[in-house]
């Protein structure tokens, strides 16, 4: 059955981004982190807020360089939520939504597959999927680094009632926990 996935990278201080949108303090890691390739291999679908598909069009000039949009995340489908009109890299499988994830759903859902469906980020999208009751798993590789300030990992509460630790791994210097969510 299609999981939905909140699989990311996070600060020790639980922040995706700088308040800058910068990832200078994840790409200072040395290390790799968990298989990438693996992971993707069992999504069907991405699902995105519009800073962070903005952030992914910027760093990789993507607009430019649309043969470069493959190697990036395969050549799935990727849903963004935005209010506003954004370009697309030619060739790519973009589809725009706005509003309640509830609607939106149903079409990801459908996007997905047999597959599950890898929430990107960012924080507060993957807190309106919970609200929606729709968010089944936390992948999480925190890197050595703290922030005083950024964009949030996950701002909703959601406490050890819901939340059921799975696995434990460690890679070079990163950390990667597993998390099942519960309703
Ligand atoms: N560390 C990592 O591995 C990692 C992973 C993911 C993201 N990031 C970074 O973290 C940052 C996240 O940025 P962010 O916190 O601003 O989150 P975001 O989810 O990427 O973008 C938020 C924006 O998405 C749009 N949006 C969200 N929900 C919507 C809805 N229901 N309907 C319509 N539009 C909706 C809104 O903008 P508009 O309506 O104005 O378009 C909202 O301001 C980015 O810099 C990203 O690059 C890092």
């Amino acid at each position: 059955m299609t999981s939905v996935v909140y699989s990311t990278a996070t600060t020790l201080t639980g922040q995706l981004a700088d308040e800058h949108h910068s990832l200078s303090w994840l790409f200072a890691v040395e290390s790799e982190g968990p298989d990438h390739e693996a992971f993707l291999a069992g999504i069907g679908v991405l699902v995105s807020g519009s800073s962070t598909y903005e952030w992914v069009l910027r760093e990789e000039d993507l607009l430019a360089h649309p043969e470069k949009w493959p190697s990036y995340y395969g050549a799935r489908p990727m849903v963004v939520f935005t209010s506003r009109e954004l370009p697309v890299p030619e060739g790519a499988d973009v589809r725009f939504v706005r509003g309640p994830v509830a609607d939106a759903l149903p079409s990801i859902r459908a996007l997905a597959g047999e597959r599950d469906i890898w929430l990107i980020g960012g924080g507060d999208l993957v807190g309106q999927f919970d609200d929606a009751g729709a968010l089944d798993r936390l992948e999480l590789t925190y890197a050595p680094a703290t922030l005083p300030a950024g964009m949030p990992l996950l701002p909703r509460r959601i406490g050890p009632d819901r939340l059921v630790l799975r696995d434990v791994q460690r890679f070079g210097q990163f950390a990667h926990l597993s998390y099942d969510v519960t309703r």
